[in-house]
């Protein structure tokens, strides 16, 4: 069994994005450019946006974090993203998600130029991918998508069973993995909360994608022999014996699973990593988009 090491993989990304921008700043050019916006203090999200700023600039990318309190108006959120779609020194814009509820989460990925949505989830990316266009690929399928490649695990013709219809990573996942690219051709299965036989359709996967955000839902008797596991699950668990006083869990039971796999993810250390590698190679692309 492989362990699908994200730390690993991600790693070679960062390295290999770094030497492009030391080719840029040799031309004497400005590097590329990150703006993020985080609006609260939930602490999920404000560990996310810590680690996709702090991987800016170890890759000499600059970046710039824009915080809005819990109860800021809709309307200062939309204007602060017009300024940063009119600056052009900001490459890729991105809000982090969830928003507090009194803002239509709709309205703001709209408000975002698609030239800069990095995140790809404005309409406009998420039709040029169901296409099949070149487009900005949201950063967790994007990142798997990058760790079928390193790893060089055979996808075509396989059944890929995707639990999890999320427009941030099932439904795009399903999508890749159903395009005619080179770690694509698979025949896809999305299940979901009203998905009558889950454990039959699993046993069925060749490759298993785990995007439901329930810890360690997936187990043994839900995988079939030699199957391809990714855990894309990041919930924290409350646990008193741990430093920060929670564990991160991810959507599959690990120590019962991966015995029986060909292939799994880590969590931590496996999809999560490769999220941000995803972020930063969309971001390079909308650098280069402009120029
Ligand atoms: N919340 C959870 N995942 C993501 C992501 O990939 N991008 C943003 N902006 N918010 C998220």
């Amino acid at each position: 069994m492989l362990i699908l090491d994200g730390k690993i993989a991600s790693a070679a990304i960062k390295e290999q994005l770094k030497l492009e921008v030391e080719k840029i700043i040799e031309e004497n050019k400005r590097s590329p450019h990150l703006a993020a916006i985080l609006i609260g203090s939930n602490g999920a999200s404000e560990t996310y946006v810590a680690s996709k700023v702090k991987n800016c600039s170890e890759i000499g990318f600059q970046s710039t974090l824009i915080r809005f309190d819990d109860d800021v108006d809709q309307s200062t959120l939309l204007n602060k993203i017009t300024s940063l779609n009119e600056d052009i020194n900001v490459d890729g814009i991105l809000v982090q998600l969830p928003l507090p509820k009194h803002i239509n989460e709709q309205k703001v990925i709209e408000a975002i130029d698609p030239g800069k949505d990095v995140d790809g989830f404005h309409p406009v990316s998420v039709g040029k991918l169901v296409q099949g266009m070149q487009t900005f690929i949201p950063a967790t399928p994007f990142g798997i998508m990058l760790m079928l490649e390193f790893f060089n695990i055979e996808t075509k013709g396989k059944h890929a069973v995707v639990i999890g219809r999320s427009n941030i990573v099932g439904r795009p996942m399903s999508i890749l993995l159903s395009s005619n690219i080179k770690y694509g051709n698979c025949t896809v299965t999305v299940c979901h909360s009203h998905t009558h036989n889950l454990k039959e359709i699993c046993l069925q996967a060749d490759i298993l994608v785990a995007a439901l955000g329930k810890p360690e839902f997936v187990k043994a008797d839900m995988v079939k022999d030699g199957a391809v596991v990714i855990d894309v699950g990041i919930t924290r668990v409350e646990d008193i014996t741990a430093k920060k006083g929670f564990r991160i869990k991810g959507d599959v039971s690990f120590n019962e699973v991966a015995p029986k796999t060909s292939a799994i993810t880590p969590v931590p250390g496996g999809v999560g990593l490769m999220t941000i590698a995803g972020l930063l190679k969309n971001t390079l692309q909308a650098y280069h988009l402009k120029q």
